[in-house]
């Protein structure tokens, strides 16, 4: 049987960092993964590199920027180790970036960049590994046994520990080793775990080959899309994009992670443009046709797409009617079905196209200064684990390290 101080299940992003944490405030840690590569995630992330953090989350309150029964658990652990912690990382360890959009840093190079600052800062902590090896059983054990946990392990024998902090992600892309063990071990532990979901996913719909949508894969184009009623309502400019089952690209992503099963999301097509006014106000005496006027008044819409809409909304036998000929009430509905296209998702591509997993183990049973668990003493959650979501842009990984960060500093 072997000893150690902290054990940490999972080396992502989040269980690599609180390992170089509490390594090097001199803790012994091993650090256990069940596939033979560490941080797989951080190597497929941000087109191969790495969207490792936002720059908007060291101004105001973080927590608008992530989704969970208590967005405000985020604040502390985030105000304590902040992008710019993060970003002087990198900076130490001599790794370039730059800021692509909204805020959203990336390597230059390669997300390799980053496994490989965490592989250093773990081997700064002496930090022990093990890959290809799973945990069979987790037993608690008396208080006078001089340990609190006991881990059985598929290749590394029976481990004794102090602290044993989770950090098995979510469940998306299982063919990268995602599992659900950590919420089985929030279970095992009297843990609640809030219903499960896949998040920043794309969008599928029931009759989208039968209604001709697919033909237009690979069209794509700014947008406002928009999701939820009244104070629950949430909008997102960004760009979207066709594809052959649904609708995707970074707009799409994002409100999925709000998209409840069941309801409708509405997509304004020309966001900067009030079609209503315009095709009301600039019919008056004008000889041009339909379809022509509103290429000039939304030039930013594919004409592609406007034709289908045109046919899908049964607006195509206007199309060639002269603009000044058509009723208010006509251009008023065809405007709505641009500026304010609703649709109803039949659901989503699932896990295996999320990039996370909206739910976890509930926020509310941790303390948001250690991340120990309020049931177990000794037993800490990080990173994706917990019921903790955040927006397409950085924000995921800055919550696994800020959270790593506090129970590296805990344990
Ligand atoms: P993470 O998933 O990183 O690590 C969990 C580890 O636990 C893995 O190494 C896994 O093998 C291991 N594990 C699982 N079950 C186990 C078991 N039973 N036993 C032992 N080990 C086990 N975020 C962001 O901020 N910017 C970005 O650019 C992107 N891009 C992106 C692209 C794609 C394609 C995906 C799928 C995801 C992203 N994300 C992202 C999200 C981000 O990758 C994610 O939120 C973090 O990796 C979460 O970090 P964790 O450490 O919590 O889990």
């Amino acid at each position: 049987m072997s000893q150690t101080h902290t054990l940490i299940i999972g080396a992502g992003a989040a269980g690599m960092m609180a390992a170089a944490v509490a390594g090097q405030r001199g803790a012994s840690v091993l650090l256990i993964d069940h596939s033979s590569k560490i941080g797989e995630k951080i190597r497929i992330s941000g087109g191969g590199r790495c969207n490792f953090t936002n720059v908007a989350l060291d101004g105001g309150d973080a927590s608008k920027y992530f989704i969970s029964q208590n967005p405000r658990f985020v604040r502390p652990a985030l105000a304590h180790y902040t992008a710019k912690d993060f970003v002087q990382l990198l900076k130490m360890h001599r790794v370039t970036f730059h800021e692509k959009h909204k805020g959203q840093l990336f390597c230059d190079d390669s997300a390799n960049d980053v496994i490989d600052v965490l592989r250093a800062e773990c081997a700064a902590g002496k930090v022990e590994w093990r890959t290809n090896c799973a945990v069979k059983n987790i037993r608690l054990l008396n208080e006078d046994s001089g340990a609190r946990f006991e881990v059985d392990t598929s290749t590394a024998g029976v481990w004794r520990c102090q602290n044993l902090i989770i950090a098995t992600g979510g469940l998306s892309v299982p063919a990268i080793g995602a599992t659900g063990f950590g919420y089985e071990v929030a279970r095992q532990f009297g843990h609640t775990v809030t219903e499960l979901s896949p998040g920043l996913v794309p969008l599928t719909f029931g009759n989208w080959a039968q209604d001709g949508w697919n033909a237009l894969a690979g069209v794509a184009l700014p947008v406002r899309v928009s999701a939820g009623e009244g104070k629950k309502a949430m909008a997102f400019d960004e760009d979207f994009l066709i594809s052959h089952k649904g609708l995707t690209g970074p707009a799409i992503l994002q409100i999925s992670n709000y998209w409840q099963q069941g309801e409708s999301i509405r997509v304004n097509l020309c966001p900067d443009v009030d079609l209503e006014k315009a095709l009301r106000q600039g019919k008056v005496g004008s000889r041009m046709q339909l379809d022509t006027a509103l290429t000039q008044l939304a030039p930013n819409l594919p004409k592609r797409l406007l034709q289908h809409s045109f046919e899908q909304a049964a607006f195509a036998p206007y199309a060639k009617h002269k603009w000044a000929d058509v009723s208010d009430k006509v251009l008023r509905e065809l405007a709505a079905s641009l500026n304010a296209w609703t649709l109803k998702p039949s659901g989503t591509e699932g896990y295996k196209k999320a990039e996370v997993t909206r739910g976890g183990v509930a926020v509310k049973e941790i303390n948001n200064q250690t991340m120990e668990s309020r049931l177990q003493k000794g037993l800490y959650f990080i990173g994706e684990v917990m019921d903790v979501t955040g927006w397409l842009g950085g924000y995921n990984f800055q919550w696994a390290w800020a959270s790593g960060m506090a129970a590296g500093m805990a344990v």
